[in-house]
């Protein structure tokens, strides 16, 4: 396995690995890595020749109550992880050398993001699609590899693939979940005492959801009701929202139809939950 620290080097390595057609799989990341990481680079050794991993903290898709310096970090660990999960090469930069001066250009990703998660972090998806739109051109993936956790961020990177043209295949890998369903999570050992057992009721509520509208419910006000009572009446977690979008275009809807995503989050007294689930409703 290679680390390499400059973009130089990086894309010098990338462009042999494709003259030779070679096919890239890539997972881009921000380090502590975790077992969803782990499902993406798993992922991605199966169907690609090559695996690239880049771990990078993004100081631009922090919002100004966010801390970037509080940001867990442990490079010798992830590179282990990544070793036994068969990574080729890990992509290492420092922030200087991805953003060595002022941006003259910035991009500003204008929808799919003022809902769920985007709509209290301003800027947030601006940080990554910049991050991302460098990283694309530097790696030079065949295909890129993103966790159905952060379902927003997928639908944003779809945007962003599909509008700048990039000859990338987003690959959306499901969310890797505990035995008793609850979605796996570094915030998880945030919950105390019976928060535990109350968590896992978000992906019970997910499944409720799932079997109403598989018994014909289209109405979206009724399956948030029904999700919304279930959650006050077993957990003593406050439900921050609940919400249904077409996917990956994030519009209302007034009928359930097509490709829809069910979201919500859930704030714990110390650990905020998130949970999806992404639905073909007929
Ligand atoms: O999901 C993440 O870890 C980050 O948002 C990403 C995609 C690596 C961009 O910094």
């Amino acid at each position: 396995m290679k680390i390499i620290r400059t973009i130089a080097e990086m894309q010098e390595q990338m462009l042999r690995l494709k003259s030779e057609g070679i096919s890239i799989g890539y997972v881009p990341t921000m380090g502590f890595l975790h077992e969803g990481h782990m499902s993406l680079m798993e992922r991605a050794r199966q169907e690609n020749e090559a695996v690239v991993l880049s771990i990078f903290v993004n100081p631009l898709q922090f919002g100004p109550n966010e801390d970037l310096d509080a940001y867990p970090r442990d490079f010798d660990r992830d590179h282990s992880v990544a070793e036994s999960q068969g990574v080729d090469y890990i992509f290492y930069p420092s922030a200087e050398e991805m953003y060595p001066k002022d941006a003259s250009v910035q991009v500003s990703v204008v929808d799919r993001t003022k809902v769920l998660c985007g709509k209290s972090r301003p800027g947030h998806f601006d940080g990554v699609a910049t991050v991302l739109i460098k990283l694309f051109n530097i790696v030079q993936p065949t295909r890129a590899y993103f966790g159905l956790k952060d379902a927003q961020q997928v639908a944003v990177v779809d945007g962003l693939i599909k509008d700048f043209n990039f000859p990338i295949e987003l690959i959306p890998v499901d969310t890797v979940r505990e035995e008793d369903g609850l979605a796996k999570s570094s915030r998880n050992v945030y919950l105390i005492g019976e928060e535990r057992e109350q968590a896992v009721e978000l992906s019970k509520s997910l499944q409720l959801a799932r079997t109403a509208i598989q018994g014909g419910e289209r109405n979206p006000l009724k399956i948030v009701d029904m999700m919304m009572r279930h959650i006050n009446k077993n957990t003593s977690g406050k439900v921050d929202y609940i919400e249904i979008y077409s996917y990956p275009e994030l519009q209302s809807l007034e009928t359930l139809t097509g490709k829809i995503i069910i979201a919500m989050a859930v704030k714990f007294s110390k650990a905020r939950l998130i949970d999806n689930i992404i639905l073909n409703v007929e």
